[in-house]
């Protein structure tokens, strides 16, 4: 013991003086190049998290990659690895050419901020941080090894500081030496100097105004937030857990990434946004000159903000217990109207506001029995999603839904509980059009029938399609997941092969459903397709997952998994009075877009669902095989389908 002691005292006198290493890492959420989310706290199963600060155009990390590589390969069960890029001038897409170019198999974080940089005290590229996640200090700081310095190179190392770190850690070890002198590039990081400028940001000018446009629409009394900000007595007692929410970027909720396709209704924040309300809160969040602006927010008002409805009905009575999981409820309504109408918006009130996470309502012209309801019953005749914030859905210009008479009105209605017994009635406004409109506004869904998802894997795709047979165009998007579901998007394929990016949910989360309105409708030609993609946590780090050892397939209960993009869109040459398209070719579209996973257009038998198949090899289907390719394509299954109908008429 005693000889280890001064060894350990020998060591330090070589270790580099100055600032100690840095004791517990608060938790952060950044992107990486490819738009993904990576959450620190997330690996709590991973005895250490492993960052490299990496910067493009800097030839100590290239060169250092095959060590670390190395190093993953001896530690890579118990340890994350990931590269960390805080430089001002690297961007989402030169990281991606760096990243491309010298096959960097590392995610890349981007901070793009510098917010999580500035505290981490990060300085060169080259540098290693090893985060103990027992207690997420950094337990050492420094280069990987002693192979690289600058303009030298050495074939091998003779210390190997990294792996010694990660052994130690491991072994619940302290670290002989926890900090040391790293050779790379420096990155500027400007605003380290300003910390007095930022004790002048203004309250009144800067920061209440950046929380009245992003978080008051839910953070007001009666709102859905769990406190109202109502003052700056009120901001200054929660700027640590703001603080905390904009670095794992928890609020606002169901952001997008906003450098794809622009969102009307996104919620993200901008960086210079971002980097205000932070540093301001570091630097105190000092009060300022200036009246409170905030001290002007209202109460929320129930009342239509689009005036009087022509129809407003109720959904019945739910009670929401005070704590625990509410597993979606479906009520349904009778419709009393005895006429067809014409419906161009849509507004929804939530009695109890502060339980109501989302509300989904469409029609059925038949009633549909409470057990058969489920997910389905909505989007029959789907009319809108409501979420806090987002009450009305106006529709485009000069379209409207068809809504028969009689029926029933759906809800599916997501509660929270938060911590108190409320009962909620929620209700239900439409607006009706005078004319039949233009255009018939239409919703459909990408769904994924069969989707597999493993148990235990941490990042499982899912895709499915829908190919549009005539041009369209497209309004919304809705991606829906459950539990397990943890990044989505939605891209269209063109016939001619580009693929343009529409939507992207780098963190999609249950408890928060929403639609996503694109700014500008995205006009697609006929053979194009709308790609939805879902990447599926089943591991146990996943805090949703309700069960990690369990292969998971399709199933409306939340135990089991979706695969469902919802969509508006109409047919750009079709009118309300003459639908261009047959239901037939609706059903193909959507089966053949959840079951061909090779995207081929065709079904071969390895896709094809069991009944079908069965009728496949027992010789049933086997005839409208016409070229006998085993292969069955769109028209073959037409074929088949429509002599099925005749067979069922006759
Ligand atoms: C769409 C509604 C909505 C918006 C917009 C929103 N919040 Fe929230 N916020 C909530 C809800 C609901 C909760 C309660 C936690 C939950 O359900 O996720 C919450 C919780 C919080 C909390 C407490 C964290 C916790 O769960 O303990 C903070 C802090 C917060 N929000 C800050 C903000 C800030 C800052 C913004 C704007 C940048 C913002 N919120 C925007 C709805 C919203």
């Amino acid at each position: 013991m005693r000889f280890v002691a001064f060894f350990t005292a020998l060591f330090m006198l070589f270790n580099v003086s100055g600032s100690t290493v840095v004791d517990r890492v608060e938790n952060f959420r950044l992107l990486d190049q490819e738009h993904s989310a990576h959450e620190l706290y997330y690996h709590k199963n991973a005895k250490a998290v492993v960052l490299m600060v990496t910067m493009n155009g800097c030839p100590i990390v290239r060169n250092l990659l095959p060590d670390l590589r190395e190093i993953r390969a001896q530690f890579g069960d118990n340890v994350e690895f990931k590269l960390i890029n805080s430089s001002l001038q690297d961007t989402y897409k030169s990281i991606r050419q760096e990243v491309d170019e010298f096959a960097f198999d590392f995610p890349v974080l981007v901070d793009d901020t510098q917010l999580i940089g500035e505290v981490l005290e990060l300085d060169r590229s080259g540098e290693v941080l090893v985060i103990d996640t027992s207690n997420w200090n950094v337990v050492y700081r420094g280069p990987v090894n002693d192979r690289v310095g600058y303009e030298t190179q050495r074939n091998d190392a003779k210390e190997h500081y990294l792996a010694d770190a990660l052994t130690a850690v491991i072994a619940g070890q302290p670290i002989a030496v926890p900090k040391r002198q790293t050779f790379g590039c420096l990155i500027n990081f400007p605003e380290r100097q300003q910390k007095a400028a930022h004790a002048q940001i203004s309250y009144k000018n800067t920061i209440a105004p950046i929380l009245k446009e992003r978080c008051v629409s839910c953070h007001l009394p009666n709102g859905i937030g769990p406190w109202a900000m109502t003052s700056y007595e009120m901001i200054k007692g929660f700027s640590p857990m703001i603080r905390e929410v904009l670095r794992t970027r928890r609020m606002p909720p169901w952001e997008v990434d906003t450098s794809l396709a622009e969102i009307h209704n996104a919620r993200g924040l901008t960086l210079e946004e971002r980097k205000k309300l932070v540093h301001w809160i570091e630097a105190g969040s000092p009060r300022g000159e200036g009246e409170d602006p905030l001290l002007a927010v209202k109460p929320l008002e129930k009342s239509w903000s689009l005036g009087e409805p022509d129809l407003v009905v109720e959904g019945p009575a739910f009670t929401v217990p005070a704590t625990g999981i509410i597993e979606y409820q479906y009520p349904a309504i009778a419709n009393p109207l005895d006429r067809d109408v014409w419906v161009r918006a849509v507004s929804i009130q939530p009695g109890e506001t502060k339980a109501v996470h989302h509300v989904l309502i469409g029609t059925s012209e038949q009633d549909i029995p409470r057990g058969e309801r489920r997910l389905d019953a909505v989007f029959k005749n789907y009319l809108m999603g409501y979420a806090p914030g987002a009450e009305s859905y106006v529709y485009p210009k000069d379209t409207g839904v068809l809504v028969k008479a009689g029926g029933q009105i759906h809800l599916q209605i997501h509660y929270t509980a938060f911590g108190r017994e409320a009962t909620d009635v929620s209700k239900v406004a439409l607006y009706f059009h005078n004319e039949p409109p233009t255009y018939n506004l239409r919703q459909q869904v990408v769904i994924g029938l069969d989707l597999q998802i493993p148990p235990g894997e941490a990042r499982h795709e899912e895709r499915a399609y829908f190919e549009f047979e005539q041009p369209a165009i497209i309004y919304s998007l809705f991606p829906h997941a459950h539990y397990r579901g943890v990044e989505t998007r939605f891209d269209v394929h063109l016939p001619d092969g580009k693929i343009e990016p529409l939507l992207h949910v780098p963190r999609y989360d249950f408890n928060w459903q929403h639609s996503y309105a694109l700014a500008e409708p995205v006009k697609v030609p006929a053979g194009a397709r709308l790609v939805h993609r879902t990447v599926y946590d089943n591991s146990t780090e996943n805090p949703a997952n309700p069960d990690a050892t369990r292969n998971v397939s399709w199933g409306l209960q939340s135990e089991n998994e979706m695969l469902y993009g919802g969509f508006f869109f109409r047919w750009e040459n079709g009118t309300s009075e003459k639908p261009v398209h047959d239901e037939l070719n609706f059903q193909i579209a959507q089966f053949y877009g959840a079951f061909d996973d090779d995207f081929s257009g065709g079904l071969e038998l390895n896709e094809m669902p069991g009944w079908i198949r069965n009728a496949f090899e027992t010789g049933q289907l086997r005839q409208f095989d016409a070229n006998k390719d085993n292969v069955l394509s769109q028209s073959e299954y037409r074929a088949f389908a429509e002599y099925r109908a005749q067979e069922a008429r006759r």
